[in-house]
């Protein structure tokens, strides 16, 4: 096709205009960790809200991963593949420190021409900088009616026995960012901060992070409240009502509702009403990562995916991404005219249901002789 110079206002919306998930094909039980690690198995689902951790079966990685959700994505698009003018991949599970991830899912995608590719690193926020950069890409004018296949995918593992071991995950999500939003509009309006620090971080050459846990509970509490004040101010819960949902970076479920608590307590909510708050717009945001685990940059977006399914026309969601090292961003999305349909839901089913729940004891055999488990 011919892509023509336009004019810029014809780009001033932006958005999701396509969606595809892609769900580890293993299933772990917190419980089974538990009584593997011989830990109370309260500590795992009430101290930390965790319930299944998502695991790769032998051949599935992180590229797999990725390249299943852009298919998704892009079968369930009513666009041409000729008008993807950038694939960016968000992910901090890099399988090489030049080519970019981007670089293997193009590959299996079939996808090359005259499209830009990279892959986007801030830890878990590289996903959310990928759709915000592709977003603004379309509005600028730059993409001259080219669409974005933006992909955030990781495999989320500990060290074994390591405090994080719980919170293990992985997935992806692919979104097809155009202008026409059919899913949702992505807000112009982005309220950003970070402040360097070590409290997750992997260096060059080895297999699992270092956490600095109760330091990196510290600096997500503080991005959020940073975030939250620089969009909404002093706002009480009546002030949000507009939203239909807030959605959190989900580490672990409990980092979500303690964060809330956090919020409330420096705005001066009264206890009842940031539970309120919590209940209506907060907990009903985590149900998929509640089965995923932490899936790093994919899981803002397994629970904004989650969360506009269903959703009419203009309802807004809120959506606060963090990422260690440290940097964060709020911002607002709309539901678009096929929130409601969620087509993307249907494979997400599919692979819950087909996924395999194994054992504690193939769970450590796993980990001693599967690439992807091995670290
Ligand atoms: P830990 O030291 O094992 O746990 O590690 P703990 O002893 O602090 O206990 C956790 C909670 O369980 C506590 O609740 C306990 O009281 C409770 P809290 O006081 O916090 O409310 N507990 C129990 N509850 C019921 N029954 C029991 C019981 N025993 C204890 N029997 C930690 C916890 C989160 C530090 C660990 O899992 C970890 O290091 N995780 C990884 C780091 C992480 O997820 N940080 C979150 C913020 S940073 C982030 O989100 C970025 C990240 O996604 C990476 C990226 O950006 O790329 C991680």
């Amino acid at each position: 096709m011919t892509i023509s110079a336009s004019n810029p206002s014809e780009f001033s919306r932006a958005g999701i205009s396509a969606l595809g998930i892609k769900l580890p094909s293993l299933a772990l039980p917190v419980l089974e960790l538990a009584r593997l690690r011989g830990v109370d198995p309260e500590k795992y689902t009430v101290g930390l809200g965790c319930q299944t951790m998502g695991l790769c079966a032998p051949g599935q990685g992180v590229v797999e991963l990725a390249a299943e959700a852009a298919r998704r994505a892009l079968g369930h698009w009513r666009g041409d593949r000729s008008r993807i003018g950038l694939i960016a991949v968000g992910s901090e599970s890099a399988l090489d420190m030049s080519r970019p991830l981007s670089a293997f899912v193009a590959e299996a995608l079939g996808l090359s021409g005259a499209i830009r590719s990279y892959e986007v690193k801030h830890a878990c926020y590289g996903g959310t900088l990928a759709l915000r950069q592709a977003a603004e890409w379309i509005r600028s004018g730059a993409a001259r009616g080219r669409a974005a296949l933006v992909i955030a995918a990781d495999v989320a593992l500990y060290a074994p026995e390591d405090p994080g071991e719980p919170t293990q995950g992985g997935g992806a999500v692919a979104m097809i960012v155009d202008s026409e939003a059919r899913i949702a509009e992505v807000a112009l309006d982005s309220y950003a901060f970070s402040e360097p620090a070590f409290d997750f971080w992997r260096p060059v050459g080895e297999k699992y992070p270092r956490v600095d846990g109760r330091f990196s509970l510290e600096c997500y509490q503080k991005a959020a409240e940073a975030c939250f004040r620089q969009a909404y101010g002093e706002a009480r819960p009546e002030d949000l009502e507009r939203l239909a949902a807030l959605a959190f970076h989900v580490p672990f479920p409990k980092m979500v509702k303690k964060t809330l608590q956090h919020l409330g307590a420096r705005l001066a909510w009264s206890e009842a009403e940031t539970a309120a708050f919590y209940a209506a717009k907060v907990e009903p945001t985590m149900s998929l990562n509640r089965l995923v685990g932490n899936a790093y940059t994919a899981s803002l977006w397994l629970s904004v995916a989650d969360t506009l399914r269903g959703r009419a026309e203009g309802e807004k969601i809120a959506a606060f991404s963090y990422g260690s090292g440290y940097g964060a961003e709020l911002f607002e999305l709309a539901a678009g005219p096929a929130a409601r349909q969620g087509a993307w839901a249907v494979e997400v089913e599919a692979d819950l249901a087909t996924r395999r729940e194994i054992s504690g004891e193939e769970y450590l055999a796993m980990r001693r002789t599967v690439p992807a488990l091995a670290g």
